[in-house]
């Protein structure tokens, strides 16, 4: 079987930000105003008040302290409380297809590749912008690539879902190299009305080029090892958002078709299901996890993303031992574990295993274990 490798990485972030105290002033001030406005709802009983939020609970429940967003104008109203942005007309390049298309054009460089060397795009997210023609077709086109695109779809682990698809495809002679892409808008799906939810997503754009490893020819290409992708159903983490919504007209915009979850069963159903996933994935490969130089994992939350580490490593984790980019740009769903691959993976030397692991919504988990190219065992192939 081919070997194949990700060659190349590449990541977009939007340039503004918003911090937690920025959206806990926006937070707290939409909440004095619908306290105010029930006011005898709230004394009736009928209407509960909404409490404050507070910086001190997000950074001890999240480790989040700011997020990147793509469109920043209306967030932070607290007569809007969502992104706002004229429509693009159909000739335009669309917002999603946009940050992807930065990201891939960085993943293309950092690769050695043009987009003449790639035959396929895959734009792997947790939400598309629109059903049809694919963002995927509109991302090849505007890199005048030829060959194929599809959107996948796969919550927070949708990069390595997409990872798994394009090796595999590569592995079987249907494309020399596949761009896999994760364009993630979240602010499109976060609810900033709620405060449960509100500071929990960042949006940022990845991408990822895949080809045979024999061929890879990136200053920090990694061969994969091997793939594993495992789902779940349940309702724990859930956005009912659709085209079927207009099907009933009166709950169209309902606190459901945003992001909405239990994050307490998530976290105590996710930690052991991707804990042992993980270990099973490398006991099957014959890697024993004292062995790992890294793990990228999901960018959850702080908590969660620890007491995974330690699970699957068996000590406490380091902070190069399960990099940590929260703290700067939030829960950026399937993006985060390529951020983190982005950035802390190039000082690792070849012949170092390290350990991609995604999950999230579905449940999803997706683990991707990979080996620093450039060893000249691993040249071989
Ligand atoms: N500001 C201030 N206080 C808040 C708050 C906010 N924004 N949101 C909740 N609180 C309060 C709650 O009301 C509660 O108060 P109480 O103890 O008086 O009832 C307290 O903080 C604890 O709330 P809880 O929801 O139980 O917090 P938690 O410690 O479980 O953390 C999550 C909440 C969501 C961060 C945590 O459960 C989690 O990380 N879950 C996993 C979710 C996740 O990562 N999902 C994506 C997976 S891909």
């Amino acid at each position: 079987m081919t070997k194949i490798a990700i060659s190349g990485t590449g990541i977009f972030v939007p340039p503004d930000t918003i911090s937690n105290y920025e959206l806990v002033d926006s937070f707290n001030e939409y909440a004095r105003r619908h306290n105010a406005r029930f006011a005898k709802e709230i004394a009736a009983g009928s209407v509960h008040p909404l409490l404050k939020s507070s910086d001190e609970f997000i950074v001890k429940a999240s480790g989040i302290r700011r997020r990147h967003v793509t469109v920043k104008k209306g967030m932070l109203d607290p007569d809007i409380m969502c992104p706002r942005l004229p429509e693009r007309s159909d000739e335009t390049l669309s917002l999603m297809g946009e940050i992807a298309v930065n990201a891939a054009r960085n993943a293309l460089a950092s690769a050695h590749r043009t987009p003449a060397d790639i035959d396929g795009v895959i734009v792997a997210a947790s939400v598309v912008q629109r059903f049809y023609p694919a963002v995927a077709i509109e991302v090849q086109d505007a890199l005048g690539i030829r060959g194929f695109a599809f959107d996948l779809l796969a919550a927070c682990s949708s990069a390595t879902f997409g990872i798994q698809a394009a090796a595999d495809m590569i592995a079987q002679g249907h494309a020399r190299a596949i761009l896999a892409i994760n364009p993630e808008i979240c602010s499109s799906h976060l609810n900033l009305r709620d405060r449960e939810t509100h500071f929990i997503f960042g949006d940022a754009a990845t991408a990822c080029v895949l080809e045979p490893a024999r061929a890879a020819d990136g200053d920090n290409a990694w061969e994969i090892v091997s793939t594993r992708l495992e789902s779940r159903y349940s309702n724990n983490i859930r956005n009912n958002f659709g085209p079927l919504n207009r099907f009933a007209p009166e709950t169209v915009a309902a606190p459901d078709k945003l992001i909405v979850q239990k994050g307490r069963k998530v976290f105590k159903e996710v930690v052991p299901m991707v804990s042992n996933f993980m270990l099973e994935h490398l006991a099957a490969n014959g890697i024993a996890s004292s062995t790992l130089k890294r793990l990228w994992l999901h960018q959850a939350n702080i908590n969660m993303n620890n007491l995974i580490a330690k699970k699957v490593l068996g000590r406490e984790p380091s902070a190069l031992d399960s990099p940590n980019i929260l703290e700067e740009f939030g829960n950026t769903s399937s993006s985060g574990s390529i951020i983190a691959f982005h950035q802390f993976s190039s000082d690792l030397v070849p012949g170092d295993i390290g350990h991609l692991c995604s999950f999230g919504a579905g449940y999803t988990a997706g683990s991707v274990i990979l080996r620093k190219h450039g060893s000249s065992r691993s040249r071989e192939e």
